[in-house]
């Protein structure tokens, strides 16, 4: 797969695009802000057409196959969450330490499992997102580049221009598998950090032992900006979400200058709640480190990440996810694909299947099935335009619409 030029949805058949309407306020935003609503919004667009098609035809009629929503959450969250939620204890509703309550520090580097992580090699952040925009913060200097993995999910994007970075892309194998070759090629002096996503949204590649090694020579081989260890930095938002047979390889064993991020906002279906947590590898864990990790909270301007939310997680006995309901709609969605004579990556883990386009413009594909009321997110907007991605955590008679129209649409003409 080659990264393609990532441009936005003018012109899309996926009505809606992110544009903004005349009005007032127009011209107030800065030019980035104004560059990056118009050549991103993608898979909000495909939210919009969705909800255009709920209000044609009902809302058992659509398959909105756009947004990576996560199931419900089950019962015993939510009674964590009102637990939380009615909890007292001194200062309550007060500030807190920046970095989390200390006891759900020590609970998460239990979870992290490896020996030398701690309660101060951990912050809780306000979801993935905060995380990485937190590593990216504390660790990369402004002018760095960030290198992404295409296909690559496009808030990346966002995180490290906010932090003054550059995205640098290099492409993937067509099965999702590591580009060690093309990952080297993309390294050069200004190189401050690596985003690795496993598994993958949006190709659900689970980054083997084997790649891992791979990547940690090519990393340690490199010195980046100044100089300097590239970081690596490992997105994990899924990785509860993976299926057997394959298997979460531990980065920290690989390579020492790494930082995880994580959240529960898809596992346990809490996205909304906006509560995940990132963890350093031994070798940067310190006082300076927790104090840099701090100070970037504030100046993000998390501050902390929600209060509820982690007294909900100190209500759980286990954080541990049941996989199976999403297993078995990738099975029902990848079985539909197949069955209409598509191409998809093999989904090992997360909420996505990454289908290859049968046509040549692949945008024309998205709207042959979004006028059959399936609507999935064109992969211009994560950096591979031959090809669509589908989210299958949706209801089921959803997935009956989508196998439907991924048939007609595959069978309508020729693209
Ligand atoms: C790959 C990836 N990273 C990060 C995030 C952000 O996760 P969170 O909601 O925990 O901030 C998402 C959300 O869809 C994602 O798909």
């Amino acid at each position: 797969m080659s990264p393609g030029d990532g441009s936005g949805p003018g012109g899309s058949p996926v009505e809606g695009h992110g544009g903004v309407s005349a009005g007032r306020g127009e011209g107030a935003v800065t030019a980035w802000v104004r560059g990056e609503i118009e050549a991103g919004g993608w898979v909000r667009a495909g939210a919009a057409t969705a909800q255009r098609l709920r209000e044609r035809y009902g809302a058992d009629a659509v398959a909105d196959l756009s947004l990576g929503q996560p199931l419900e959450a089950s019962e015993a969250v939510r009674q964590a969450f009102e637990r939380a939620a009615s909890a007292v204890r001194p200062r309550r509703f007060g500030y807190m330490p920046n970095l989390g309550y200390p006891e759900l520090r020590e609970r998460l580097a239990e979870d992290v499992d490896v020996a030398g992580v701690t309660a101060q090699s951990v912050a809780v952040t306000v979801g993935a997102a905060g995380a990485i925009s937190m590593a990216l913060r504390a660790f990369v200097e402004a002018g760095s580049e960030v290198v992404v993995l295409a296909p690559y999910f496009s808030e990346f994007r966002l995180y490290s221009e906010v932090c003054g970075h550059r995205l640098r892309v290099a492409g993937s194998a067509e099965d999702g598998s590591l580009d060690l070759e093309a990952i080297a090629a993309a390294l050069n002096d200004a190189t401050g950090a690596l985003i690795l996503n496993t598994p993958c949204n949006p190709s659900g590649h689970v980054v083997t032992e084997e790649e891992m090694r791979g990547l940690a020579l090519v990393l340690g081989a490199h010195r980046g900006r100044g100089g300097r260890p590239v970081l690596l930095i490992v997105d994990e938002v899924y990785r509860r979400l993976i299926y057997p047979p394959h298997r979460r390889v531990e980065p920290f064993r690989h390579y020492q200058h790494t930082v995880l991020c994580r959240s529960f906002s898809k596992d346990l279906g809490v996205a909304g709640e906006r509560i995940g947590y990132l963890a350093l590898h031994p070798s940067l864990t310190g006082a300076e480190s927790e104090a840099g990790l701090a100070l970037c909270q504030r100046a993000l301007g998390y501050v902390n990440a929600p209060a509820t939310a982690q007294l909900a997680l100190l209500e759980l006995p286990t954080w541990d996810a049941d996989a199976t309901p999403y297993r078995e709609r990738r099975d029902t969605i990848a079985d539909a694909v197949a069955a209409a004579g598509l191409q998809a990556a093999e989904c090992q883990g997360g909420l996505y299947l990454w289908v290859r386009s049968p046509w040549e413009d692949t945008m024309a594909f998205t709207a042959a099935l979004a006028e059959r009321r399936a609507v999935v997110v064109p992969g211009v907007a994560f950096g591979v335009p031959d090809h669509f991605r589908i989210c299958f955590s949706v209801e089921r008679p959803a997935l009956q619409v989508a196998a439907q129209a991924l048939v007609e649409a595959a069978t309508s003409r020729s693209g």
